[in-house]
């Protein structure tokens, strides 16, 4: 069973990134699962605590993501960049930054965002590449960005209800984790 941790960058309940998750992790193939994480809990990131030991809901995201084969990353955008939470989330991850290589190095990352816009997240997008390239992941590009743009549009309270979205949403995810599976050997 191939094991995919899933974040998504909001704290909103009525989010279209968690919901755009939660439909990813309701269409994950044969053979996987998602494993939602939460940053619910993600205190802002403050060096003095840090000095006095990882906060608890920090190392358990650091935990479960080490344990994960591959990550799907699902961002809002904000201001053309990364939202603060999401940010600061993944900057409480990466300390110490020795267990970078443990929690994120050479992991695959599948990189989607949905916004009410016409956008599609594409400027927060491009906007993680630096930050996953200092933490050694691999942005997975095989099958172009998965970008939603009005998604007032194809989500509802049930979430994501736009057929060919899902449709294309399902072959997303099998095929990252099909490539997730080969690295894996
Ligand atoms: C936004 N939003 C937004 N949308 C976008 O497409 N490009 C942008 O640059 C911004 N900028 C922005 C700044 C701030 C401070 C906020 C609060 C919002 C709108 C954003 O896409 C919208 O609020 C989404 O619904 C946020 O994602 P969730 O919470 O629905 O997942």
């Amino acid at each position: 069973m191939i094991a995919i941790a899933g974040i998504a960058g909001s704290l909103r309940q009525g989010s279209y990134n968690r919901a755009l998750l939660r439909a990813a992790a309701e269409l994950m193939p044969e053979g996987a699962v998602m494993n939602v994480l939460s940053i619910d809990a993600v205190p802002l990131y403050h060096g003095d605590v840090e000095a006095q030991g990882i906060p608890t809901p920090i190392a358990t995201l650091k935990q479960a993501l080490a344990g994960a084969a591959g990550l799907v990353l699902v961002t809002p955008e904000y201001n053309n960049g990364i939202p603060g939470v999401l940010k600061n989330a993944i900057d409480w991850m990466s300390r110490p930054a020795a267990d970078i290589p443990r929690v994120f190095g050479g992991k695959s990352v599948a990189l989607l965002g949905a916004t009410p816009g016409g956008g599609g997240t594409i400027l927060a997008q491009v906007a993680w590449l630096p930050v996953l390239r200092v933490l050694r992941m691999k942005l997975w590009t095989a099958q172009g960005p998965f970008y939603v743009s009005g998604a007032a549009k194809v989500f509802d309270a049930s979430g994501l209800i736009d057929a060919e979205l899902r449709e294309r949403l399902r072959k997303y995810m099998a095929a990252f984790v099909e490539h997730v599976r080969a690295q894996a050997g």
